[in-house]
């Protein structure tokens, strides 16, 4: 796989002695829709800030594209659009003429082909002589991603596209990024929604305190940290789990009914056929078993807990 990004032992304190990023090494592939999940405050516009050229880092490097974000930052930043976490959509100006403009700050010759076919594939084409600011709050996120991809940029950054977004727009927005990422943009997007980086991503960036904690395949992310659950539903309750059984990791329902066994999916041995065997020579009878694995939400949040 190319990589188009490339981060480098990047480290970013704040003018106030506030270290914001420690050490983050980082590969964007091309091509790809990366997501860098993390809570509020973990480093993600700080990191987006630096690669786009907006924030000077104070240690490390960035390339995009193979060229240093600083020695040829004309080439990187016009290789980048940037959908920003504070949208500024309150502008009377018409669609049209707000990307149109946008295109032109890149110094970029202007092409009303490429403005139009941008706004259809947004399905703003229909608005494009509509003011801003009387759009609906969805029509003008699709602005604001209009005026990022209005330089043709291959590189698409989207700083917390959903935050704050009702239920119906966050799937309207999960599709357009899909749209743009079938038509060979690389996107990356910050999100601390894990449903979100579930959803749209190939690769999960797990950022939390200004360090990169994992990046992975989102598939293989699930496979590698998830554990999976045994539960065993009895016959009749348990007042506790017997002692014989107290060597494996065992929980009790309230109710007495169901033994919940948890297990990594990663060990050579899952032990649950000596789990079986102890509870039946424990004389624990059970009438059905089921399994479940754990979620995303789950694996996120056992990583960036805090040490207590
Ligand atoms: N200009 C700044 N000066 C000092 N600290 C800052 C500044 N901007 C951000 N920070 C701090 O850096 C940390 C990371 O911020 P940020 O990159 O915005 O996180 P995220 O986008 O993941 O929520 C936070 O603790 C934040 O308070
Ligand atoms: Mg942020």
């Amino acid at each position: 796989m190319d990589n188009i990004i490339s981060v480098s032992q990047l480290s970013k304190t704040y003018a106030g002695g506030f270290q914001a990023l420690k050490s983050v090494d980082l590969e964007i592939q091309k091509g790809e829709i990366f997501a860098l999940l993390g809570p509020n405050g973990a480093g993600k516009t700080t990191l987006i800030g630096i690669i786009c050229g907006i924030l000077n880092p104070s240690q490390g490097s960035v390339s995009v594209g193979g060229n240093d974000i600083i020695d040829d930052f004309l080439k990187t930043r016009s290789m980048i659009g940037l959908v920003p976490q504070e949208l500024t959509t309150d502008t009377f100006e018409t669609v049209w003429t707000t990307v149109n403009f946008s295109r032109g700050l890149f110094g970029k010759p202007a092409n009303p082909g490429h403005i139009e076919q941008l706004l259809k594939k947004l399905s703003l084409w229909d608005k494009k002589d509509s003011r801003i600011i009387a759009l609906s709050g969805g029509m003008k996120r699709r602005v604001m991603i209009a005026k990022a991809l209005s330089h043709e940029p291959q590189i698409l950054f989207l700083d917390e596209p959903t935050a704050g977004v009702d239920v119906e727009l966050r799937k309207d927005m999960w599709a357009v990024v899909k749209t743009l990422s079938d038509s060979g943009v690389t996107i990356i997007l910050t999100t601390h929604y894990i449903e979100e980086a579930e959803e749209m991503a190939d690769r999960i960036g797990v950022i939390n305190n200004g360090e990169i904690v994992l990046v992975d395949a989102k598939t293989e992310l699930m496979r590698k940290l998830g554990k999976k659950q045994l539960t065993v539903e009895l016959q009749q309750n348990l007042e506790a789990i017997p002692t014989e059984l107290a060597g494996h990791e065992l929980a009790l329902s309230a109710d007495g009914l169901q033994l919940v066994y948890t297990y990594d999916t990663q060990a050579e041995r899952t032990g649950i056929r000596s789990l079986l065997n102890e509870l039946d020579k424990a004389g624990i009878k059970f009438k059905d078993l089921s399994t479940s694995q754990s979620s995303l939400e789950e694996i996120f949040v056992n990583l960036v807990k805090r040490p207590s």
